[in-house]
């Protein structure tokens, strides 16, 4: 008998932001292989009897290799063993949920996907940056840095869309001076925002030129997300305390 495998988003780090299907699904959960991340208090909904492992990449990219995470989701699941392949964000964003589906199908283990609040549209909500807004930006670009040579960059720097960039943080100065040298307005409004919806989460707001001033002056640390256009100036949302499931749980049982 197959077990089935559920490739989970777990969104941007508060616990608090999963999915209530997420929730359920966790908390059925024999196996849990997870990236690094993940925030520890989400797996607080996994059974303490469940086999839980890091299979995420440390910076410098030691760690699992996606053949072996591909190994490990079969066997378990033919082992017919609940799986959950948990991903930071949503799984199908600049995650390898593709690769995982084709995977398990091509092996005839069953796969269905729960998505997450990516970090894309959650970092820049939780900084007050509305990423869409009209009049200003009727359309949203949404990519990854890790690695500029490979960048689109005359294509980024002359769309009117907001830019969204993941995994840039170690490559501000570039992202910086190859918009502008492409043609993009050196004063078009940016913004940082650093570990979204943690206790620590920075933002801070600039323009483009002063992108990598912003991210040294502040001592910001990946992981991160860019926002580039004239929405990234802050919305005036008030810092009041959120609603919280877990306090809504304590109360009740007291
Ligand atoms: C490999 S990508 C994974 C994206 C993920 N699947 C998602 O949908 O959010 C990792 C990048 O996501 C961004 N990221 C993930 N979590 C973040 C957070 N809590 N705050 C800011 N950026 C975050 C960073 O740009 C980081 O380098």
């Amino acid at each position: 008998m197959s077990g089935i495998v559920y490739l989970v988003g777990a969104g941007p780090g508060d616990p608090e932001l999963l999915t209530l299907q997420a929730v359920r699904i966790l908390e059925r959960a024999e196996v849990v292989l997870h990236d690094r991340l993940v925030h520890p208090d989400v797996l607080g909904w996994v059974p303490k009897a469940a086999l839980v492992t890091n299979v995420g990449k440390a910076p410098g990219g030691i760690g699992w290799s996606q053949a072996a995470i591909h190994r490990a989701l079969i066997d378990y699941a033919q082992q017919g063993k609940t799986v959950v392949r948990l991903q930071g964000g949503d799984p199908f964003v600049f995650a390898r949920g593709s690769e995982e589906v084709l995977a398990l199908t091509a092996a005839g283990v069953s796969v269905t996907v729960v998505p997450g609040i990516s970090s894309a549209l959650a970092a820049p909500a939780l900084a007050g940056i509305p990423v869409t807004s009209r009049g200003l930006s009727a359309a949203v670009h949404i990519a990854e840095v890790h690695d500029p040579a490979r960048m689109e960059w005359d294509l980024l720097a002359s769309t009117a869309a907001t830019l969204v960039l993941l995994m840039g943080m170690a490559h501000l100065k570039t992202i910086s001076a190859a918009l502008i040298a492409h043609g993009k307005p050196a004063k078009t409004p940016a913004a940082v925002i650093t570990w979204a919806s943690y206790p620590e989460q920075t933002a801070v707001w600039g323009t483009l030129a002063e992108l990598p001033a912003l991210a040294t002056g502040h001592r910001l640390a990946a992981p991160g997300v860019v926002v580039i256009g004239p929405v990234a100036k802050r919305l005036p949302i008030l810092e009041v305390p959120r609603p919280r499931v877990s306090d809504a749980h304590e109360a009740s049982s007291t």
